[in-house]
């Protein structure tokens, strides 16, 4: 088919998420490989975004499609209440990758019911109700992960479940400066008493917030929440279905702090999105609770043999090609590169990475920092700086005021230079339109 064809049928039979149907504009994909993807009629990308911040080990890499036909050659699914080897072999390297004594986890089909499933066990554990989130935060787009999620895609789903308390995040958007870890986190505890610790049964929280703004915690703020939550026996609940598997430098974003949360949940990264797959990791001493009362949960598809030697084949891309360090490392040129687009380009208002995971953020007037475009919307700017990135060649993120810098973990050095000179391409041609 053509892309105009594949376009056009998508857009006549499918829904696309989060979009107003009439407005959406999707690139036609017919292949990818690496760091790059096309059209059908050959148009390449350099995907900055890898896809949905997903796909960190780079896109077709044989290793993982070779173990996806074996395993499907042997044995594609097994009932949950079966033992396979690949779900043996999975949870014993997951147990000994994850933070401090998580080693026992429960599978399930993505982001979003890892987080309903930690829900439900936070609430089963502790035998409490209520839910600590944060404002900026995107959870999922099932009921309880919507519940969870602070930003505006919740606001059309209300009211959704009850028991969930909002509270703020250490950072307030380019305007104003972000709290000290200090003042974040009295800010939290008075919140707990008012609510009544004995009703508290987690603070879930995005360990790097992902779509609201790569949002990175002030040195202390983490330690302080694990004190908190030890504290009041709140579980501290770290959702990495974004920031984990590699993407800010480290397997998991919460080792920057070295704390171990109570529960983490996982997904994307896993299985780098070769094969939908996620997971609700617990420490021992929440999974032993389980052993003589029975777990109040179960999917057709946990622990999907198919999904479960893809992450394990994907587990040993990072592993032999040494994509966290390389992360790290790829992250300090990242640094540099927002740096000088910073000096170069006056509507930048902010710009931050940790690891491959990073954000520019475009302001209309430099000095009293306004957003390009409405918190929670778009503007004409932002969509014409999306056309003059395609126009280069370049696939990233743009949302809201914001656009994203979130390349796959096996990016040289040299592409990711070529990707910063078609942004400053793309940002030096948006300053002329707007003269
Ligand atoms: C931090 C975070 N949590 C949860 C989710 C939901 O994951 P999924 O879309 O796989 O359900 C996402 C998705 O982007 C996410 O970024």
């Amino acid at each position: 088919m053509s892309g105009a064809e594949i376009v056009e049928l998508c857009r006549r039979h499918t829904i696309f998420e989060w979009s107003a149907q009439g407005g959406v504009d999707p690139i036609p994909v017919a292949g990818a490989k690496g760091v790059y993807f096309w059209t059908p009629e050959g148009k390449q990308y350099l995907d900055f975004n890898s896809q949905l911040m997903c796909v960190n080990i780079g896109h077709g890499d044989p290793r993982v499609t070779e173990a996806i036909a074996t395993q499907a050659a042997v044995l594609p699914y097994a009932s949950p209440f079966m033992a396979t080897e690949a779900r043996a072999r999975l949870s014993a390297k997951l147990a000994e990758i994850t933070p401090g004594d998580i080693d026992v986890f429960f599978f399930t089909n993505g982001g979003a019911d890892a987080n309903e499933n930690a829900i439900k066990i936070a609430r089963a554990f502790t035998g409490r109700h209520k839910i600590l989130a944060r404002y900026r935060s995107y959870h999922g787009g099932t009921a309880g992960a919507m519940a969870l999620t602070g930003d505006p895609r919740r606001w059309t789903t209300e009211p959704g479940m009850p028991g969930v308390v909002h509270v703020l995040d250490p950072h307030h958007g380019m305007g104003r400066p972000a709290d000290s870890a200090e003042h974040a986190l009295a800010n939290l505890e008075e919140i707990i008493q008012l609510e009544g610790p004995n009703h508290i049964a987690a603070f879930f929280l995005e360990t790097v917030s992902g779509t609201n703004g790569v949002l990175i915690p002030p040195d202390g703020y983490m330690q302080g929440v694990r004190d908190l939550c030890t504290k009041y026996g709140i579980l501290m609940v770290c959702d990495e279905v974004m920031a984990g598997f590699g993407r800010t430098g480290e397997w998991f974003a919460i080792n920057h702090w070295n704390v171990v949360p109570d529960l983490i949940t996982m997904a994307k990264g896993l299985t780098s999105a070769y094969v939908p797959m996620g997971a609700v990791g617990m420490r021992r001493s929440i999974a032993d609770s389980f052993k003589d009362r029975v777990f109040p949960s179960g999917l057709t598809y946990n622990s999907h043999t198919l999904a479960a030697a893809t992450a394990l084949a994907t587990l040993r891309v990072y592993e032999e090609d040494d994509l966290i360090n390389h992360a790290r490392k790829m992250g300090k040129v990242m640094a540099d590169q927002l740096g000088k687009l910073t000096a170069a380009h006056p509507i930048i208002g902010a710009a931050r990475n940790i690891g491959l995971f990073g954000i520019v953020e475009l302001t209309k007037d430099a000095k009293s920092k306004t957003p390009m475009a409405p918190f929670g919307g778009t503007s004409e700017e932002m969509k014409r700086l999306n056309g003059y990135f395609r126009e280069e060649g370049l696939y990233t993120f743009v949302r809201w005021h914001t656009f994203f810098t979130n390349p796959p973990l096996c990016i040289t050095e040299e592409q990711l230079r070529d990707g910063f000179a078609m942004i400053d391409r793309a940002l030096t041609r948006l300053e002329q339109s707007m003269a």
